[in-house]
């Protein structure tokens, strides 16, 4: 069955397309499933690499014109098509909940996953987020959606005891494991290759590892 994974948040920068585009590329690398990233973000962040690199090794990219009249029956139809030949669909949405694209994506969405930056205003913005959830649930098809939060741009510095309590909110369990801040993660974003070797004793991979089994993929 398929599985349509958003990146969400309401924060700008916490790290929706990063996350987003390493896991993807983790995925093509190491098993054998069919994917597609979807990209909602108006910056037109992953199809931008993926031009970039042109590599025929490349998962698929696609990017939903949204400038259109009335595109939610359309988004609708092109995510019923996706589920149909695709295993896993990953949506990068923008950082405004408030827009179409954000509101139309997390209804189509399985699982989201919602990368958090431990600071003072990234946290409120994740509480409000995570306070819409039940709002969301309730306008779905299935009423179900799963949220998962990571931790990212983990330092030594962050007060990770806030983040703890958010755990719960609007249904959302936290990973255990954390991606921390490092320059690698900027760098070396591809729509082709893997960021580290399987199997390494690396936070990369107890992330990955993590995803697979609570997203069962
Ligand atoms: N773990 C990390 N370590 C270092 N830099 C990171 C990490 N995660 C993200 N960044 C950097 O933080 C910035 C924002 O990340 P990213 O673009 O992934 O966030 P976003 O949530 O998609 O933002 P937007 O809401 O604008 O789409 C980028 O410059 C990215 O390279
Ligand atoms: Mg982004």
């Amino acid at each position: 069955m398929s599985k349509v994974i958003s990146f969400a948040t309401q924060k700008g920068g916490a790290g929706k397309t990063t996350l987003l585009m390493l896991t993807a590329a983790a995925l093509h690398n190491r098993t054998d499933k069919k994917i597609l990233v979807m990209d909602s973000d108006p910056q037109l962040s992953v199809k931008t690499i993926y031009k970039r690199e042109n590599n025929p090794k490349s998962y698929d990219v696609f990017a939903f014109n949204w400038n259109q009249p009335n595109p939610a029956p359309n988004f609708e139809k092109v995510v019923v098509m996706a589920r149909q030949k695709y295993d896993v669909i990953f949506m990068d949405l923008p950082g405004s909940v408030r827009s179409e694209e954000f509101y139309y994506s997390v209804l189509e969405s399985d699982i989201l996953m919602v990368p958090i930056v431990a600071s003072m205003l990234d946290l409120n913005a994740t509480v409000s987020f995570l306070e819409m959830i039940p709002d969301f649930i309730s306008k779905k098809r299935d009423q179900k959606l799963e949220v998962f939060g990571v931790i990212n741009k983990r330092d030594k510095t962050v007060e990770h005891l806030l983040i703890q309590k958010l755990v719960g909110l609007g249904g959302m369990d936290l990973f255990y494991s954390t991606i921390s801040s490092l320059v690698r993660y900027k760098r070396q974003l591809s729509t082709v290759h893997d960021l580290v070797e399987p199997g390494a004793d690396d936070e990369f991979n107890h992330y990955f590892e993590e995803f697979r089994k609570n997203c069962f993929v």
